[in-house]
């Protein structure tokens, strides 16, 4: 898919190796061709862009030649000649119209937000950066559970663990809420594009929170989606997915769960699977998937660490064949670019 992957260290870039032997190119070098997450949208062109930093434009990178993947905006025109630069997402207090403790310290939210913000947060991988403190320190990105722009509504869940979501646990009827963001899932290109085919959503721990809006689209593009809920208790995102008829309950955590995963796989064939849990789980999956002559087409949820979302702060990279990749920016398939050096600048 990207042609210029294979793009291997030139005699100038081996000059320009790190300390520790291995050369990392930064996005303002020549780097293979990525797609971000906002290219085209509200947001674009963003900070990056204004830095010379931009991950899809060359030319706004400092290269002589345009090596885009047109998205149908030049990113370009837009930063140079026309906008200067899209919208800003900024912090703004809303409203907790009502809150729901389901158990193990989990927490369900029901906030206010403009419908166009809650009808932008309807999209597959969407979360938000929430806070319970005036202090940017605070803020953790959560998942969009749902969203409702007709009620001007939003849900979130959150588990109390740290700092950061004990303060959330402790504010009463406001949070500052900062967003949309897309990219909380690997694999938007196969969500977002499969049509009329089965489908099968594997949902376990936290990572459920992105079932109901990839349901939603899968639905809407005419598959036959089913669930299968991996978690031992009852899992809290079941009341936000009613539209989906087919649903199997399966305790991973039992030896003989995958056994029942397998023989589901078996049955129904599916086209593609979204894989919402751990790195294990994904990786048993798709094992499974292979075993059984099944082409393993997964969309996973994401695990890397996201601190502004904004490709700025550096927290999110992860190096693969010596490129640095800003996953909070940089719209990637599982397994595409994955790390292999776990270098962090
Ligand atoms: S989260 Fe800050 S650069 Fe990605």
């Amino acid at each position: 898919m990207y042609s210029e992957s294979n793009h291997r260290m030139t005699p100038d870039e081996s000059a320009s190796l790190t300390p520790s032997g291995k050369n990392v190119r930064t996005a303002r070098e020549r780097v293979p061709r990525l797609k971000c997450i906002d290219a085209g949208s509200d947001y674009c062109p963003c900070h990056l862009a204004e830095a010379g930093e931009c991950i899809v434009c060359s030319v706004i990178r400092g290269d002589a030649e345009c090596s885009c993947d047109w998205t149908g905006t030049c990113i370009l025109a837009q930063n140079r000649w026309l906008l200067g630069h899209g919208f800003r997402r900024e912090s703004r207090r809303v409203e907790i119209l009502s809150r729901e403790d389901v158990g193990q310290g989990t927490e369900i939210l029901h906030i206010r937000t403009p419908p166009k913000q809650a009808s932008q947060l309807t999209r597959p991988g969407s979360f938000v950066f929430v806070r319970g403190r005036p202090e940017g320190c605070y803020d953790t990105p959560l998942a969009v559970v749902k969203a409702f722009p007709g009620r001007r509504e939003i849900v979130l869940a959150y588990t109390r663990l740290g700092p950061k979501t004990k303060t959330l646990a402790a504010c009463k009827n406001e949070i500052w809420l900062r967003g949309p963001y897309w990219n909380g899932i690997l694999g938007h290109q196969l969500v977002e594009s499969v049509h009329g085919e089965r489908v099968i959503l594997i949902l376990s721990g936290m990572a459920q929170v992105c079932g109901p809006n990839i349901a939603r689209t899968l639905l809407r593009n005419g598959n036959k989606v089913s669930i299968i809920y991996g978690t031992k208790g009852y899992p809290f995102v079941a009341p936000y997915l009613q539209e989906v008829p087919a649903a199997y309950f399966i305790n991973l955590a039992r030896p003989s769960g995958w056994r029942e995963i397998r023989s589901l796989l078996q049955q129904l064939r599916p086209y593609c699977v979204f894989s919402g849990g751990n790195d294990e789980q994904h990786a048993l999956l798709k094992k499974n998937m292979t075993d059984l002559a099944l082409e393993p087409r997964i969309a996973t949820s994401k695990t890397h660490k996201m601190c502004c979302g904004e490709g700025i702060c550096g927290a999110c990279i992860t190096v693969a064949d010596g490129v640095q990749i800003r996953t909070c920016k940089t719209r990637l398939a599982p397994g595409e670019w994955q790390s292999n050096e776990g270098t962090r600048p």
